[in-house]
């Protein structure tokens, strides 16, 4: 038992941490340090929470620990890099339902109380509800689509936009009732339970997989939100702020998201994107690409002097980072200036791009953002896209495509660009890209981290 003043300065201490650790994930740099500031000032809370006379059960809180400390570590360790947005989306769900849990258990302990909880609480108590349960499954739903537990396609039937909203506005009805009536709530709650749990399903059936990273984002922000009623529940400060910086953090990277891919948050949400994409005409053919070999590509590498590289999905799925450290010190070594052009969407979850050339010990500085890489492109003598697709998409500068006014890396602009894929399949958006067809196009066809390494054979070679 702590006194109150002590574990409120322990809360705002933690509260500081938080926003230095937020600071601190903002840039590759300094992300590392941002992780460890913010997981201190969470272990801090978690002292200062448990250090209150509310603990019950030391017996129960300390198995909880072990045990979900332990499942975490293993988790985390053994998941792959590119599964972690599937990761993150289990996590959200799980942090939805502990805040559901929550405040199910507050409004329970009022039933077999005298007093019925103020009006504040009873809100919180059914936003805390109806947020975790949405939350939770929602976020199962993400996970099923993304690691093709269930289908990927946005799955649509006539009528279900009317019926989603009918539904949600009968549980924002049934959650005033609760609020103001909390103690005869009793059915009225469980059926609250029971339907947000069902809306959860329904709202993320209709978006299709590939928007899920988008959809995940979101989710983590009702997360936090929950988490922030569920602070208002228990009177809990620390609850509170850390909810609210999860909600405002996570909504502001869904914004970035959708601003990178020029979409509204309405058409990843309602648009179907992930359908349409999916049933697009993806092979459409606009004339014969090349293939050409590493050999072909070191005669051009002997007479650079500029190369930037942009990587994309594919390099995260060949795991090819290394490959391309190897081959742009290579290149360097030959007098080559090498950079690497990191799109804001590129891969499938923000800073994909960044964690893998990280993981390669890329330097930082020769990462250059879209709108500063961009007007060096008609100077650059070779552009290297290795399993990028969308973001190099020429398309989106036109009217009428799935990608229209999403802002691209100008490759194209490239003496010469080098495209490096398996085949000619479409990238994420479903779309054909008329770069592979480009004059100044060279695809050379395979996986990325085996392409990478015969391009470093090769290079050496000539
Ligand atoms: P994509 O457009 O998805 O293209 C990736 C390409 O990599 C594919 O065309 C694929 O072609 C190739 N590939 C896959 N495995 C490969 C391998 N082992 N070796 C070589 N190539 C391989 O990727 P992008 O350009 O990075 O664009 C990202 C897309 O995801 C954007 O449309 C973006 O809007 C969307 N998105 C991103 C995020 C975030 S936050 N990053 C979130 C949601 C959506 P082959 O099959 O022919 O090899």
């Amino acid at each position: 038992m702590i006194p109150a003043e002590l574990q409120q300065l322990a809360y705002l201490a933690a509260a500081v941490l938080f926003i230095m650790g937020l600071k601190g994930l903002s840039s590759a740099r300094t992300a590392v340090r941002g992780n460890a500031l913010a997981a201190t000032g969470m272990a801090l809370a978690v002292a200062a929470a448990l250090l209150d006379a509310g603990v019950l059960n030391w017996q129960w809180m300390l198995a909880g620990a072990v045990l979900g400390s332990g499942i975490g570590a293993l988790a985390a360790t053994r998941v792959q890099m590119t599964a972690m947005p599937e990761m993150v989306a289990l996590l959200n769900g799980f942090g939805g339902a502990a805040s559901a849990l929550v405040a199910g258990a507050e409004l329970q302990s009022y039933w077999s109380g005298a007093d019925a909880p103020g009006l504040v609480v009873a809100a919180a108590i059914v936003l805390g509800t109806l947020i975790g349960c949405v939350t939770l499954t929602g976020s199962l739903i993400a996970f099923g689509k993304l690691s093709e537990r269930l289908p990927g396609a946005a799955l649509r039937y006539p009528g279900q936009q009317l019926l989603n909203g009918l539904l949600a506005l009968f549980v924002l009805g049934l959650g005033v009732w609760i609020t103001l009536e909390p103690l005869a709530a009793g059915t009225g709650y469980w059926l609250l339970v029971g339907l947000a749990l069902l809306l959860g399903v329904l709202l993320v059936l209709p978006i299709g997989g590939a928007d899920m990273p988008v959809v995940i984002s979101l989710l983590n922000s009702y997360s936090g939100l929950a988490a922030c009623a569920t602070g208002f529940v228990l009177g809990n400060s620390g609850l509170v702020i850390s909810g609210s910086l999860v909600g405002a953090s996570g909504l502001v990277l869904t914004r970035i998201m959708c601003d990178a891919m020029n979409r509204s948050l309405a058409n990843v949400l309602f648009g179907a994107f992930g359908a349409e994409s999916e049933t697009a005409a993806a092979g459409a053919s606009q004339g014969v690409a090349k293939g050409y070999t590493p050999e072909d590509a070191a005669v051009i590498f002997s007479n650079a002097r500029s190369c930037v590289v942009v990587p994309g999905y594919g390099m995260a799925v060949a795991q090819a980072q290394h490959a391309v450290r190897e081959l742009a010190d290579l290149l360097e070594s030959r007098g080559i200036r090498v950079q690497f052009a990191v799109h804001p969407v590129a891969g499938r979850m923000p800073g994909h791009m960044n964690v893998l050339l990280a993981e390669a010990d890329v330097a930082y500085e020769k990462l250059v953002e879209m709108d500063d890489i961009n007007p060096q492109f008609a100077e650059t003598d070779v552009a290297l896209v290795i399993g990028a697709n969308d973001v190099v998409n020429p398309q989106a500068r036109e009217a009428g495509s799935a990608i229209s006014g999403m802002p691209i890396l100008d490759v194209d602009r490239a003496q010469h660009v080098f495209v490096i894929k398996r085949s000619m399949n479409p990238g994420f958006a479903g779309i054909q890209n008329p770069l592979f067809f480009h004059d100044n196009t060279m695809m050379i066809f395979g996986d990325a981290k085996g392409v990478v390494l015969s391009l470093v054979e090769a290079v050496r070679a000539y």
